[in-house]
């Protein structure tokens, strides 16, 4: 990004971050979900928001889909464009991070190095990387965007997976099997990586 911003003094806030997290009565965190389209990143990202919910937690999600029909709706699928999404995203995570919120990012996110630039805007610990794999097999039986016929027709240029790569995370939170593995399984595996911890207090 070139920077075009200048003369630009930064606010800082009376109602810090810290005071936040202490009326939530929960920390806040970046939940980074990455995988394949079909791999079941939303559908995670939508269950764990719901049982976080429930225990009284602020949360919000970002998901590629709708974002990409305001904030991102200038970008396509090129890397470059792909690249510039998640940058958005990072920045706009690291706000909702600041405004004592647990966000759960749901972008396919195929690059190791977009993924890396994201964690790096916030304090170590506090990005948390969450990949739900599953083979493209899958995803592509599921596919339940119809997606994936498009892209082997050859009606949807740059379709990850297909003509365009992803980037398995060599060192993540937590992998979770979302090919494979039931949905509650998978919320139950998040949920408990947050209670060890300390993010949230323990369910039981
Ligand atoms: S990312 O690569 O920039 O992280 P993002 O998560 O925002 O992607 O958007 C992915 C969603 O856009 C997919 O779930 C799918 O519904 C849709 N989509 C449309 N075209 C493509 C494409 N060429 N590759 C991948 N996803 C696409």
């Amino acid at each position: 990004m070139t920077k075009k911003s200048t003369n630009t003094v930064w606010h800082s806030a009376t109602v810090t971050r810290q005071r936040r997290e202490a009326l939530n009565n929960h920390k806040s965190v970046i939940l980074w979900f990455t995988g394949l389209s079909g791999s079941g990143k939303s559908t995670l990202a939508h269950a764990v928001e719901e049982q976080l919910y429930q225990k009284g937690c602020r949360t919000y999600v970002l998901d590629g889909d709708n974002v990409r029909h305001g904030l991102c709706g200038d970008l396509g699928f090129s890397d470059q464009d792909r690249k510039e999404n998640i940058r958005r995203i990072g920045e706009l995570a690291k706000l909702m991070l600041e405004a004592g919120v647990i966000t759960l990012t749901a972008f396919i996110s195929p690059f190791a190095s977009e993924r890396r630039l994201a964690r790096k805007l916030v304090p170590h610990g506090e990005f948390i990387e969450i990949y739900c794999s599953s083979s493209i097999d899958v995803c592509e039986s599921r596919d339940v965007k119809g997606l994936y016929k498009k892209a082997r027709d050859g009606v949807i240029k740059d379709f990850t997976g297909i003509s365009s790569p992803y980037e398995e995370p060599k060192n993540p939170e937590l992998i979770v099997n979302t090919g494979s593995d039931d949905i509650h399984d998978c919320v139950k595996q998040v949920i408990e990586l947050l209670e060890n911890r300390g993010l949230i207090a323990s369910l039981s």
